[in-house]
C-alpha cells in the first residue's frame, strides 16, 4: 500500500509511521509527504529518511478548491491519506476524492474536545480520562467513524505539556497500528460502525485493541 501523509508541524506522528516502516512492522510506503508549512520540522524527518515531500501553501492558491486540487494531484494514486498533525480543514471537495480512504490522529477519545487544543480542553474540563483516536475522515472535524481509542489517565498538577506528551506516546502506538489493520484489510466499515477483524476487543482491561505497537 502506498501512503501520503498531511502534516503541519513538528511530525512526531510521522516519525512513528517511519519507524515502522523501517523496522518491518508496517507493510506500506510512503509516496509523498505535503506540508503546508516549508518551515515544518516534518520536513527534516523526510529529508533524513529518503521520503519524498512537497510543500504546498494555502497562501499561494486563490481559492481552498485551487489549493485541495494541487494536494490530490501530488498525492496521486496513492492507496491512503494520513492526516499526522494536519492543522487545516479539508473541504468536502478533497474528501470525496478519497472516500473513506482518509484517516486522522486526534488527541482525544472523540466526540469530546474536537477541534483545537484538544488537551486543553480536556484539562479546563476537568476530565479525568483522555486519550486519542484514529479515525476516518469526513465532513464532521475530528468525528469520523473511529478505528481505535487510547485512553491516558488526566492527572491533578498536568499542564498542558505534560498531558500532551502522555497522549503522544499512544498516538505514535495507535497511528501506526491503524495503519497497519488498513493494509492488512481487516478493517470493516458500516456506517459509523468500525470493526477490526481478529483485533484484541476485551482482552485487557485497557486499550485492548492494540496489537503490534
Ligand atoms: C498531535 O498531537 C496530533 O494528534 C494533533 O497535532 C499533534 C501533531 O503532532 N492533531 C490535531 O490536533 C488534529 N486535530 P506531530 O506533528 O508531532 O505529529
Amino acid at each position: 500500500m502506498k501512503l501520503g501523509v498531511l502534516v503541519s508541524g513538528r511530525g512526531s506522528n510521522l516519525q512513528a509511521l517511519i519507524d515502522a516502516i523501517e523496522s518491518g512492522k508496517l507493510p506500506c510506503s510512503i509516496s509523498i509527504v505535503i506540508s503546508d508549512r516549508e518551515k515544518a520540522y516534518a520536513l527534516e524527518r523526510c529529508k533524513r529518511h529518503n521520503v519524498p515531500y512537497a510543500v504546498i501553501k494555502r497562501k499561494d492558491f486563490s481559492s481552498q478548491e485551487a489549493f485541495e486540487e494541487e494536494m490530490i494531484k501530488a498525492l496521486g494514486d496513492v492507496d491512503l491519506v494520513v492526516l499526522a498533525g494536519f492543522m487545516r480543514i479539508l473541504s468536502a471537495h478533497f474528501i470525496s476524492a478519497f472516500p473513506m480512504k482518509i484517516i486522522n490522529i486526534h488527541p482525544s477519545l472523540t466526540p469530546a474536545f474536537w477541534g483545537k487544543s484538544a488537551q486543553k480542553q480536556a484539562l479546563e474540563y476537568g476530565s479525568k480520562i483522555t486519550g486519542c483516536t484514529v479515525h476516518f475522515v469526513t465532513e464532521e472535524l475530528d468525528r469520523g467513524p473511529v478505528i481505535v481509542q487510547a485512553c491516558v489517565p488526566v492527572l491533578p498538577d498536568d499542564t498542558e505539556e505534560t498531558l500532551s506528551e502522555r497522549i503522544l506516546a499512544y498516538e505514535h502506538r495507535i497511528l501506526p497500528q491503524a495503519v497497519r489493520w488498513i493494509c492488512e484489510g481487516r478493517v470493516k466499515v458500516n456506517g459509523r460502525n468500525v470493526v477490526v477483524e481478529s483485533a484484541m476487543y476485551g482482552t485487557l482491561p485497557v486499550n485492548p485493541q492494540l496489537e503490534v505497537f
